[in-house]
């Protein structure tokens, strides 16, 4: 289970709309399991395919804290078929767009549909965490970040700032002298 490197903001490929999986092989398995790899190493407690840059609809969440056993949750295909009306506020993160953190008001409870890994179609009721931490990994299967819930004004800076990292990182040690923090 080899892991994968994590594609960082502004990667265009985090703007994809992922394709379904048409059927769950062993194949799929063993993406997930890298996955799970991935976003476990990281850390992070969710993880879609297309941050390791593999444009299919699959989800990896584990909500465990750190003192309790492992508990993951595979999503293949996920929809959001039902949101409540009430929301919650959370302080969000992503893996892709490191140490940077914004509240994001979303549904507090949601219905997702998915196949597990079994490819049996399966139903979850979330809600609190697990409801955010859903819809925040299947906006990223169509293209959207948790920033795109943000003023256009925080989401242009918090680009802005990417960008220029990824410029600075690619001028490599030219720009030594712009000491500026990565994130
Ligand atoms: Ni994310």
């Amino acid at each position: 289970m080899p892991k994968r490197q994590i594609i960082k903001l502004p990667d265009p490929r985090l703007r994809v709309k992922s394709a379904p999986v048409a059927e769950v092989t062993d194949e799929m398995r063993a993406l997930l399991d890298d996955m799970l790899e991935t976003m476990y190493a990281a850390p992070g407690i969710g993880l879609a395919a297309i941050q390791i840059g593999v444009p299919r609809r699959l989800v990896v969440i584990d909500l465990a804290k750190d003192d309790e056993l492992r508990n993951p949750l595979f999503l293949i295909n996920p929809e959001i078929v039902w949101t409540s009306d009430d929301t919650r506020i959370h302080e969000e993160g992503c893996l892709s767009i490191p140490e940077y953190y914004a509240e994001v008001e979303r549904p507090d409870r949601c219905r997702v549909r998915f196949l597990d890994r079994q490819g049996v179609a399966q139903e979850l009721d979330c809600e609190g965490l697990q409801a955010t931490c859903v819809q925040h990994e299947v906006d990223h299967t169509n293209g959207v970040l948790f920033i795109d819930h943000l003023s256009r004004l925080k989401r242009d800076r918090v680009i802005k700032k990417f960008a220029k990292a990824a410029r600075r990182d690619s001028e490599g040690s030219a720009a030594s002298d712009a000491a500026e923090p990565s994130a």
